[in-house]
């Protein structure tokens, strides 16, 4: 029987045209798979069906919405995971389930290496095969644009001799991944960082300048996953894409950064996360009531590597496990409500409240009846500052 290769499967031009060449260069068979991590579009039997038209041996679709926003998204939600302070790793998490199932597919199948669609520049490439090497690293990976020199315009050409099945889309300037998470827009005229985004790039964001009246839920967090929008108990994929309707028709979650990428290249990118904002926002607002100060500042230390991490490729490390260890023990207390009022592009806290709430209205009322012994700061400062005096007086004295 002649090896097989499993390739990581979009339907657009690139792993169609990679199905043929990926064939004729390697002599493997080639199965295609097609993980739904809810990029929408089209209908998911139609993608299957066109690998096989374009002459893969097996293809397989797999429903990893639930598991994608359960196992990946809940995770990074507790981390408040954001690259750069600005990007919700929208593409950077898919990654890591895509590739789980790349590397079971190959496994169940006999296939001794898995194949992606990515260049040679980005950081996907990264992710998929540092995913591979940590889940299944006896299989090798291919990538046939950047390693066996299938560019765009080969690709045209293949898949016209080849007459694959292909809808020649009135060509796309830009490069797009999308998911439940949120989608990236790179390439084009944004190559310049000094045009600014247009209108016409944005799908899951309505323009925040025209305004609609104000949009308010109110979010219900269990342990630091959140559980009911408005009463209505929910998995956190429909919570996920109920609010990317909710935000997204207010704006919200637009994000326009020059990125630092892992290969050292500085890049344009314009993001909308529309869901992945108001949930963050949220469940920082509800930390700020249940997380002790020193903790709430220690975590987010935490937080900023862990987002490192897994923009680098590394969400099966083990420092990336210990992490993880690390930030779900610090959800134990992150249960309750937030109030959010979405409105022009911003989504903002307008309430929290918790059963284990730090807050004490006693003692931070200015209120007559105040329990907060205001005696006592005198001489806490007095020893606070008590290090600052010594050394005052010893760098005055040595001047
Ligand atoms: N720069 C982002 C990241 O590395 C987005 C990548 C999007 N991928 C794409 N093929 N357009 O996470």
């Amino acid at each position: 029987m002649a090896e097989r290769v499993v390739l990581a499967y979009s339907g657009g031009l690139d792993t169609s045209v990679g199905i043929g060449w990926l064939k004729d260069a390697t002599g493997k068979e080639v199965v295609a798979l097609a993980v739904d991590v809810g990029q929408g579009g089209e209908d998911m039997d139609d993608i299957r069906q066109r690998a096989l038209d374009c002459g893969a041996v097996e293809s397989i679709v797999v429903d990893a919405k639930d598991e994608f926003a359960a196992d990946y998204l809940m995770p990074a939600l507790k981390a408040n995971a954001m690259y750069q302070k600005k990007y919700p790793l929208v593409s950077a998490l898919s990654r890591p389930v895509i590739a789980r199932h790349l590397a079971i597919t190959a496994r169940n199948l006999g296939a001794d290496s898995v194949a992606h669609g990515c260049t040679g520049k980005g950081n996907d490439q990264v992710r998929f095969e540092a995913a591979i090497a940590a889940l299944a690293p006896e299989l090798t990976s291919v990538a046939p644009v950047r390693d066996l020199a299938l560019t765009r315009d080969k690709a045209i050409i293949y898949a016209e001799e080849h007459n694959l099945p292909i809808r020649q889309s009135a060509k796309n300037p830009y490069s797009i991944d999308k998911n439940v998470w949120g989608r990236a827009v790179e390439t084009g005229f944004l190559e310049d960082p000094w045009n600014p985004p247009i209108e016409d790039l944005y799908e899951y964001t309505d323009n925040p300048d025209v305004l609609r009246d104000a949009d308010e839920v109110v979010i219900t967090f269990t342990e630091g996953i959140p559980t009911a929008i408005d009463g209505r108990a929910l998995s956190p994929l429909a919570i996920i894409e109920e609010l990317n309707i909710l935000a997204g028709r207010q704006g919200v979650g637009r994000i326009d950064v020059v990125e630092d990428r892992l290969v050292g290249i500085k890049s344009r990118e314009v993001y909308e996360a529309p869901a992945a904002t108001a949930l963050i926002e949220a469940h920082e607002a509800l930390e700020a009531l249940t997380l002790e100060r020193d903790l709430a500042r220690y975590k987010r230390g935490v937080e900023a590597e862990w987002s490192n991490l897994v923009y680098d490729g590394l969400w099966y490390s083990g420092l990336k496990r210990s992490l993880d260890v690390f930030i779900d023990d610090t959800q134990r207390y992150v249960s309750g409500d937030i109030r959010l009022r979405m409105h022009g592009g911003r989504a903002v806290v307008t309430g929290q409240k918790s059963e284990q709430s730090l807050y004490d209205f006693d003692l931070a009322t200015y209120d007559t009846g105040d329990t907060f012994d205001q005696s006592l700061s005198k001489g806490f400062i007095e020893l606070w500052s008590l290090p600052s005096r010594i050394s005052a007086r010893r760098d005055a004295a040595s001047k």
